[in-house]
């Protein structure tokens, strides 16, 4: 047991040492990190649209099926009365500003960032029109920012479908003077660093003019987002391409625009050596045949990557009666360097018995998957030619 288990042991170790420091630096942290979105609040105000009864009216439309000609899906931002402009990847709002957007068809659903679908709180209208569907969001704040997706229905007679190939998103900032970074209510974020796997660090801004770093807090230093191993991108944060040991730890980001410099939530980075495949396990028994009281070994293995933890679990007719798991484990390097490892578990059964015969079955599994084999073991009579009736009757 050497392998990523070991590892990852003692990066939860070392993990837990650092979010022992932590919380014990939470005071220190509530005054550098913003306060958190609002608590979850699911009650809806009686007398007011929320989210899902705008939703749900939508999906319900009066209207009949749409002609033949479907027109081009377009969303355009209402600017000032009578003003409008079509919208392209990304649009700013200042924030404290209403955002209103229009969607041609009829009708309409949208879609909006989770934490407003979740935490309605008056602030969010969608209502259909004839021709289009409009969203207003009122009294905005950096927390808004996102992704807000229109999707056009496809309705015969009360049945409605989205059309997701014609949906037309546009990703919204709110900058806000006070809060560069769009708030999180966790102080910190676990994520585990996957190593077949890119790792999202997902520090979004509230403006697409923040410059923005990625800083180690122990020992303190800045990590190089360089645009091929670590980039950054505006509307999702950063990522880490090809995660590796060394970008496990505690890591943050930091914005800064005009004279504003501002720290992220934290985000502890788990390394975890994921193998490229579920294991191929191979089982064989050292006979197929065994005679009474001879010992019996059952090996299987599995031929792998190295530092991927394979767990093997057994199934064998002994088990009914009680006979205890009796197993030797162990990992050998195959194929010269550091190509793969072959782990292995023989299942020792000495001294057979007659309910010993039956099948046996390896599970061998690591964080991709499981599988099992299986092998046949006949227990024959000890060579005794007088009487063989004995053994039989002996149950
Ligand atoms: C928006 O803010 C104004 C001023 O603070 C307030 O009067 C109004 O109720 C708010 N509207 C909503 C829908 O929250």
């Amino acid at each position: 047991m050497f392998g990523s288990q070991w590892r990852l042991l003692l990066c939860t170790v070392l993990i837990g040492a650092v979010i022992f420091e932590l919380v014990c630096c939470q005071k220190d942290a509530q005054q550098r990190t913003t306060p958190g979105r609002k608590p979850k609040q699911h009650k809806a105000k009686p007398g007011k649209t929320t989210n899902k009864e705008a939703r749900a009216a939508t999906a319900k439309p009066k209207i009949k099926a749409t002609p033949a000609a479907p027109a081009q899906t377009v969303l355009t931002q209402v600017l000032n009365k009578g003003k409008f402009k079509k919208v392209g990847e990304t649009i700013s709002v200042q924030s404290g500003d209403t955002l209103e957007l229009r969607c041609r068809g009829k009708p309409v659903q949208w879609s909006v960032p989770p934490y407003l679908e979740e935490d309605d709180d008056g602030r969010l209208r969608m209502v259909q029109h004839e021709r289009y569907g409009a969203l207003t969001l009122v009294n905005t704040t950096g927390a808004d920012t996102g992704e807000y997706t229109c999707y056009p229905m496809y309705c015969e007679d009360t049945d409605c479908r989205k059309e997701y190939n014609k949906a037309i998103k546009v990703f919204v900032f709110f900058p806000d003077p006070h809060e560069l970074f769009v708030p999180s209510s966790e102080y910190y974020e676990v994520i585990q660093l996957r190593s077949n796997w890119p790792t999202v660090l997902p520090c979004q801004v509230t403006s697409p003019e923040a410059k923005v770093t990625l800083h180690r807090e122990f020992p303190p230093a800045e990590l190089k987002v360089d645009g091929s191993e670590i980039s950054f991108d505006v509307r999702k944060g950063i990522t880490i391409h090809r995660p590796r040991v060394h970008h496990a730890g505690a890591l943050y980001c930091v914005a800064s625009l005009g004279n504003l410099r501002q720290s992220s939530t934290k985000y502890m980075l788990i390394y975890v050596n994921y193998p490229m495949a579920p294991p191929a396990p191979v089982i064989q028994a050292s006979s197929g045949s065994v005679a009474v009281g001879e010992n019996l070994q059952v090996s299987c293995s599995v031929v792998g990557e190295q530092n991927v933890g394979v767990e093997f679990t057994w199934e064998y007719p002994g088990q009914q009666i009680g006979r205890p798991p009796y197993t030797q484990e162990s990992i050998t390097p195959v194929g010269g360097g550091a190509a793969g490892q072959k782990s292995q578990s023989v299942l020792l059964v000495d001294e057979v018995r007659e309910v010993d015969q039956g099948i046996y079955t390896c599970t061998a599994q690591n964080l991709q998957g499981a599988k099992s084999v299986s092998t046949t073991v006949k227990v024959v009579s000890k060579a005794k030619p007088k009487k063989p009736q004995i053994v039989k009757t002996r149950k």
